[in-house]
């Protein structure tokens, strides 16, 4: 690993991945490239931004001559691919951004790397990875019982955005087996932690929280995750570039089960203990909004795999994770305004909860 191609590196797992990789490599090169959608967001990186073996390189995934021209200038031989519209409520209120993103952009992204890699030739195939980040969506929904998914479950994605990241996947997949690209994929389970966009469910819960701002749980609440603090995923995802194999798939998570009402009292008992907000007990917040269509009802990892093959296992608890998670929002409240006041963000609200 000498240049790597980090996509999707000012969102909040590739903002998180990129503290991770300066400080656990000492002498590889960085190139972050990022459109910036509304999930973007460069201030996650601002104590890097001058860093000698930092760059950041405004552009699309969806513009093929861009990524090409990137990879040789760049002398890329490291992709990890983060770049993704990545929430399943964006999804299903509109999805074909998520098909032109998820899967033409990914496609686009595999074509750079065989044209860079596997046509010119340009370095021996043992010194190139394509990592592509995916998800658990993709497996779909666990009845009560069933057993956790393994890297042999059949996908079977229920929403748009599950369906795009699978689609990625699968041609992810293709290029390998068809082409010889040297590949890895993760699918991880929700994450959380630091620099996460405020629309997504634990910074929803804790900002609303906050200001006394009603508590927006959908449907019964019941609903089970498996919860991955980032900084265990950018760990998993180091170690799967440096030791993972070639052709490879790997599973990530937390290793729990809650559901989602659970993390919301969790976050509200938290927030009774270490806030002094007026709005104490948070619990008495709660509001049951209208459900998600077609909403998951369980996940569950089995994360057997990464474990025995790499040694990797979570070092967060969920516990843990989500109080330093609550005093990260408490302590970074000018990053949290700095989204909040944009008109997009405002609107997003709007769209996803006024009509619930
Ligand atoms: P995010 O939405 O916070 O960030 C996505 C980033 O990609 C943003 O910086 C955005 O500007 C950039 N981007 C979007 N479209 C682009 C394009 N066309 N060209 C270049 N850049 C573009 O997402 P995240 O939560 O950091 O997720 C990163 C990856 O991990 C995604 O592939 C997602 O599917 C996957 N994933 C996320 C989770 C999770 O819980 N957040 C769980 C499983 C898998
Ligand atoms: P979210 O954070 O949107 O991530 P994803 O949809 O990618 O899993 O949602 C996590 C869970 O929380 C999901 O089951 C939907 C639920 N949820 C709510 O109950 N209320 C909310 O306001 C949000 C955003 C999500």
């Amino acid at each position: 690993m000498k240049n790597v191609l980090v996509t999707g590196g000012a969102g909040f797992i590739g903002s998180n991945f990129i503290h991770y990789l300066i400080q656990t490599e000492a002498n590889v090169n960085i190139i972050n490239l990022d459109a910036l959608t509304y999930a973007g967001n460069l201030s996650n990186l601002s104590s890097v931004e001058n860093h000698p073996r930092y760059r950041f390189v405004q552009g699309n995934i969806c513009d093929a001559d861009a990524m090409d021209n990137l990879l040789r200038e760049h002398e890329i031989d490291t992709i990890v691919h983060f770049a993704a519209e990545s929430h399943v409520d964006r999804s299903i209120l509109g999805p074909r951004q998520f098909v032109e993103t998820n899967v033409m952009g990914t496609f686009n992204m595999l074509e750079a790397a065989r044209n860079y890699w596997l046509r010119d030739k340009s370095m021996p195939l043992e010194h190139v990875r394509f990592h592509h980040v995916s998800t658990d969506e993709v497996f779909g929904s666990l009845k009560a019982g069933e057993p956790a998914w393994t890297e042999e479950t059949p996908y079977a994605p229920n929403s748009p955005y599950a369906a795009s990241k699978a689609a990625s996947d699968h041609l992810v997949r293709s290029y390998g087996h068809t082409y010889g690209l040297p590949y890895t994929i993760t699918n991880c389970s929700n994450n959380y932690g630091p620099y996460q966009f405020p629309e997504k469910l634990i910074p929803v819960i804790i900002l609303n929280a906050m200001e006394g701002k009603p508590l927006p749980v959908y449907g019964d609440g019941q609903q089970i995750r498996d919860w991955l603090h980032v900084q265990d995923h950018c760990e998993a995802i180091h170690l799967v570039l440096t030791k993972g194999k070639t052709g490879s798939t790997y599973n990530i998570g937390g290793v729990n089960q809650p559901a989602n009402l659970t993390i919301v009292e969790t976050i509200c008992d938290i927030l009774d203990e270490i806030s002094d907000t007026t709005h104490k007990p948070h619990k008495n917040l709660i509001q049951f909004v209208t459900d998600r269509p077609g909403h998951d009802r369980r996940y569950d990892m089995d994360t057997h795999k990464i474990h025995a093959e790499l040694g990797w296992q979570p070092r967060h608890t969920l516990t843990e994770g989500l109080l330093d998670t609550v005093k990260w929002y408490l302590d970074n409240l000018e990053w949290v305004n700095s989204i909040r006041k944009k008109q997009e963000y405002k609107g997003w609200l709007d769209t996803n909860y006024k009509a619930r």
